[in-house]
């Protein structure tokens, strides 16, 4: 066996998705489509060259791990290769394949590429039979094994359109006869391009045998040219990634509603109600739940936490036996010690909470860290900004803090403290003190009567 190369073709625009973003970049599952045909081609080799061209700096941002090669102008998918010469002339044997193909599995390229090596063939292309060929280049073919040659859907007439086994753009070649192939390739097509399915009629009519290897799950072949076509791959890879949770012990209460990202990791007894999104990174340990609505990015979770309806959770560590939740937000930042339990309409930012801290009902920490098993009381507002800079609060163990108290940061409570309800706190308290900032309250008896009768009316109802 040679030295087997792979080439990524992502150096086209993609006009048909009417971006400004190159094609390859627009993510599904959560990820651009280029990093799942890198995942899938690194299965096969560690010689991974990737033809990038418009916004190439982008592009070539987005995956690591692989060679570039530059195509400047994006005149076909045979110039493509063209301008991979150098990449791949050392190699005996290539495969190439589209960076629109992100549903392509590993298990399919190694069967290809094995199909390929069995068969003394100097090329093969992988197919599929679809339902609806219309777009694609269809195949024609010379045996069962053999193709002829390939025709694009817009230089195809209406006989040839009939043929529903198409190209998938996924094919491999004997390097050496592919490029003898591409220096004859013409652009005589619709396009005026060089098509790289051409090199297929020419190595045919030169006597040479191209293998031809139908995909057993024609899904996996969908190439992606429009809006239409990326949110149809995002619901397939959505719809796996939900199969695959759910092989793996987690139980997801609506798989067509649950948004997961393909990256997000989840342990067994955990639950996932209906119309769920958990994105980026996220890793989910045993025995979570998430409940409806709620959205989780970039977000660690602890064993047994329980995220309650519409949440907002983004980058952040919550530990074990968290409650969160309903209607919380959570920025970045944030850290949740064991047992904390966050309730409705509070708000935290770059904040850490101890052990065993609650903070109930309507808050905003912002900047903050408290020790174990503070209280927070509803409508506690930390005032970490001052129109200028942001400051912290620093809440020591078993603080008490009243309800509707507001922290003017920077400011420290010290452990074991009060702060009594409806205060303004401006300085530091001491550990285990009670402080209470607020106008003291006076009482004028009869007031109300009295100001009745100097108006000459009846006064309030009693
Ligand atoms: C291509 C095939 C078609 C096949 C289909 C499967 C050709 C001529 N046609 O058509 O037979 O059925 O894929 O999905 O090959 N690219 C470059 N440089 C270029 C042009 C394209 O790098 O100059 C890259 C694109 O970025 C893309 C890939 O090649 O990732 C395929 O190009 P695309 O325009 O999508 O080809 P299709 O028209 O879909
Ligand atoms: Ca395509």
């Amino acid at each position: 066996m040679g030295r087997l190369a792979v080439l990524i073709l992502a150096a086209g625009k993609g006009t048909r998705m009417k971006s400004d973003r190159a094609k390859v970049l627009h993510p599904v599952g959560g990820l651009p489509m280029l990093e799942y045909v890198v995942r899938a081609a690194r299965s096969v080799s560690h010689e991974v060259s990737v033809v990038v061209g418009y916004q190439a700096e982008r592009v070539m941002a987005s995956v690591g791990d692989v060679g570039f090669v530059r195509q400047a102008r994006q005149l076909g998918t045979g110039h493509a290769v063209i301008a991979a010469r150098r990449a791949i002339e050392g190699a005996s044997e290539v495969l190439i394949l589209p960076g629109d193909v992100p549903l392509v599995s590993a298990g399919v390229l190694g069967a290809f590429v094995d199909f390929y090596r069995g068969g003394e063939f100097a090329g093969a292309v992988l197919t599929a039979t679809l339902e609806d060929p219309s777009g694609y280049g269809r195949i024609i073919r010379r045996s069962r094994h053999e193709i002829d040659r390939i025709v694009e859907d817009c230089d195809a007439n209406a006989e040839i359109r009939q043929i529903r086994e198409v190209n998938s753009a996924i094919c491999a070649f004997d390097v050496a006869r592919l490029l003898e192939a591409l220096d004859k390739l013409g652009t005589e097509n619709t396009q005026g391009e060089y098509y790289l399915t051409d090199v297929v009629g020419l190595l045919s009519e030169e006597g040479s045998r191209i293998g031809a290897f139908e995909a057993p799950d024609p899904t996996e072949t969908l190439g992606i040219n429009s809006r239409r076509e990326l949110a149809a791959a995002d619901r397939l890879l959505r719809r796996r990634k939900c199969d695959s949770l759910m092989n793996e012990g987690v139980s997801i209460m609506d798989p067509e509603s649950a948004w997961i990202d393909t990256d997000v990791r989840i342990g067994p007894d955990s639950i996932i109600y209906p119309f769920v999104t958990i994105e980026g990174a996220s890793v989910l340990a045993s025995e979570t739940t998430v409940r409806s609505f709620t959205r989780l990015t970039d977000t660690n979770v602890g064993r047994r936490s329980t995220i309650l309806e519409n949440c907002v959770i983004e980058q952040s560590e919550i530990h074990d036996n968290v409650q969160i939740g309903p209607s919380a937000r959570m920025r970045p930042g944030c850290v949740l010690e064991d047992g904390v339990k966050i309730g409705n309409f509070v708000e935290l930012k770059r904040s850490r909470l101890g052990k065993g801290t609650r903070a109930g009902h309507l808050s905003y920490l912002g900047d903050t860290e408290t020790g174990r098993n503070v209280n927070v009381g509803a409508g506690t507002i930390t005032c970490n900004y001052d129109g200028l800079r942001k400051h912290p609060t620093l809440i020591g163990d078993n603080v008490f803090i009243g309800s509707d108290s507001q922290l003017i940061a920077p400011v420290r409570i010290g452990k074991g403290a009060y702060v009594a309800a409806g205060s303004t706190i401006t300085e530091d308290v001491p550990a285990h003190a009670l402080a209470i900032g607020r106008a003291r309250q006076t009482v004028k008896k009869g007031w109300a009567k009295k100001r009745a009768e100097k108006a000459g009316t009846k006064g309030r109802k009693d």
